[in-house]
């Protein structure tokens, strides 16, 4: 385990867990169509944003759950072909107990027959401070033993409305005999 980068803490303290100054993002077609109209005012900003990702596969109320693999796949080395849907916790730091910022709903597949890699499909779903109700989309290639790996956010919604960024993930523990593992995310992202 590594040291909390306590600089890294205090900044996530307060440029996300703030609280909202204006609440969330009116959602409905109206708002979105005036929002869209309106955009050619405003100006792109970039956010940057620090987390951590809970993945617990073995516990009494895990947050990822294995749906599909092939026959061939628990003769692959790589796992080819499992595929696993997860709702994982993201926190401000890396202990579990850490205040919960939003979740990671999507699926992940290994899909490489040579290395370990997984397709990573996720929604950020952020339900604290100032990006209450918005949403980040990320699709990437998540080769896990790699130091860093980035994915494209692809989108967003709310305050992320045409977001386009990058995830830089990494591994900041993992229990090879429960599969449980933390991973830290750094993501900056332009949008409106
Ligand atoms: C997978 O294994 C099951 C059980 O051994 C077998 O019935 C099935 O035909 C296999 N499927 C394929 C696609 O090989
Ligand atoms: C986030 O937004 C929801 C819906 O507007 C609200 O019920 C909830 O209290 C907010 N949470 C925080 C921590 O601001
Ligand atoms: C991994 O998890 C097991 C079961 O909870 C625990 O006994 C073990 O100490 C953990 N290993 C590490 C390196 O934390």
């Amino acid at each position: 385990m590594k040291l909390i980068n306590a600089a890294l803490l205090w900044w996530v303290a307060i440029s996300i867990a703030m609280p909202s100054a204006y609440g969330s993002v009116d959602q409905s077609p109206k708002a979105v169509e005036k929002w869209f109209k309106e955009l050619r005012h405003g100006e792109e900003k970039l956010t940057k944003l620090h987390f951590y990702l809970h993945d617990t596969v073995t516990a009494k109320n895990p947050t990822t759950v294995q749906v599909a693999q092939a026959n061939m796949t628990s003769k692959s080395p790589t796992l080819f072909g499992e595929t696993v849907v997860l709702d994982d916790p993201l926190t401000v730091g890396p202990e579990p107990s850490s205040k919960i910022i939003g979740h990671a709903q999507g699926i992940y597949s290994s899909v490489s027959q040579e290395g370990y890699s997984q397709i990573m499909i996720l929604n950020l779903i952020f339900n604290y401070g100032k990006f209450n109700g918005s949403t980040l989309s990320l699709l990437g290639s998540n080769p896990i033993f790699n130091e860093y790996r980035e994915m494209p956010i692809l989108g967003g919604t709310g305050a992320f409305r045409l977001a386009r960024g990058i995830a830089t993930e990494k591994s900041y523990a993992v229990n090879v005999t429960t599969k449980n593992a933390i991973a830290e995310h750094h993501v900056l992202v332009l949008h409106y």
